[in-house]
């Protein structure tokens, strides 16, 4: 496809409102959609926060971040999508949700469009299969926090087409990301790895091997990682690193990737004291 104008965005959490800063910024039109209006609200306020952020750092300047918050338009429904070039669908991390979304999504979109999911687990290919483009639906996986994080994960699901890759291969490098390609297995390649560890950190926590302190401490200090494991497990979301680990132990069979119980228990207590760091 040609240069790209238009970004969709499915999704105005923690994911959606991180992809729409940095298309934004990258001088894309952005149509940020989501059916919670006030979820809209909030993502604009967390956006413009986060757009200040790095204009205080330097990194951006006042000119540009009104410029990105003039791009972003918002929408409630399917409504808009009809002149993008590419949709990235960030919702929710549930399968059935997903293909509802694609369901509707689909009749709307330009013929020629791309339709990109930002699912951190769930096979493209299956997903692919539930929407009217096979041959450019593809897997664009961005990291959180969106506007630092270097990377994007390109998936080619069985049918995607080359000039799809191509597409939001340039997509990605103008956002100012590199892409690494990975294969359609279950949650890709940084997910594979990274999930398990956050997984046996919280076994490591139910089994009194260390409390959260010692154990997010002797990670920062003992393995230089910038955040403790524990830390990072409530930065990604409890239920989104549960739906991870469910995927990988389906999706490759072997006991290793059990979640952990203490980890659904926290997730089935659905409030917000959801957090084990
Ligand atoms: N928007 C814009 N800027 C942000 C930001 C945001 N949301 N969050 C942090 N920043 C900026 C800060 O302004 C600062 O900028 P500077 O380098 O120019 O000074 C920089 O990030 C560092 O921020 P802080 O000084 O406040 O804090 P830290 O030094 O602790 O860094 C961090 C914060 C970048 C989040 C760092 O702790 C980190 O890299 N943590 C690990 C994150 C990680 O592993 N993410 C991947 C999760 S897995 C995933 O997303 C996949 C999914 O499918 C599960």
């Amino acid at each position: 496809m040609a240069d790209m104008r238009k970004v969709g965005v499915i999704g105005a959490g923690l994911m959606g409102n991180g992809i729409a800063h940095v298309a934004a910024l990258s001088g894309l039109d952005v149509v940020l959609m989501d059916v919670h209006a006030p979820a809209l609200e909030k993502a604009l306020a967390t956006i413009g926060k986060n757009l200040d952020r790095q204009v205080q750092k330097g990194g951006v300047q006042a000119g540009e971040r009104d410029a990105a918050l003039k791009r972003i338009a918002t929408a409630t429904d399917n409504s808009r999508f009809g002149d993008c070039d590419i949709v990235i669908e960030a919702a929710t991390e549930n399968e059935a949700v997903k293909q509802k979304i694609y369901a509707a999504l689909c009749p709307k979109l330009r013929p020629d469009a791309i339709l990109a999911t930002n699912t951190s687990s769930i096979p493209i290919t299956r997903l692919a299969a539930a929407t009217d483009r096979p041959g450019r639906f593809v897997g664009m996986h961005f990291f959180n926090p969106v506007p630092m994080m270097k990377l994007v994960e390109v998936i080619r699901g069985l049918a995607t087409e080359d000039a799809t890759v191509a597409s939001v291969r340039g997509l990605a490098e103008r956002m100012g990301k590199a892409v690494v390609e990975a294969a359609d297995y279950p949650a890709f390649v940084v997910n594979r790895i990274l999930c398990p560890m956050l997984n046996e950190a919280v076994f490591a926590l139910m089994e009194g091997v260390g409390d959260v302190a010692a154990i997010d401490a002797g990670m920062k200090l003992g393995a230089n990682h910038p955040m403790g494991p524990l830390e990072l497990c409530d930065f990604v979301g409890l239920d989104t690193l549960l739906s991870v680990m469910q995927v990988l132990h389906a999706g490759l069979g072997d006991p290793k990737y059990r979640p952990c119980p203490l980890l659904a228990k926290y997730v089935e207590a659905r409030s917000e004291e959801r957090r084990v760091g």
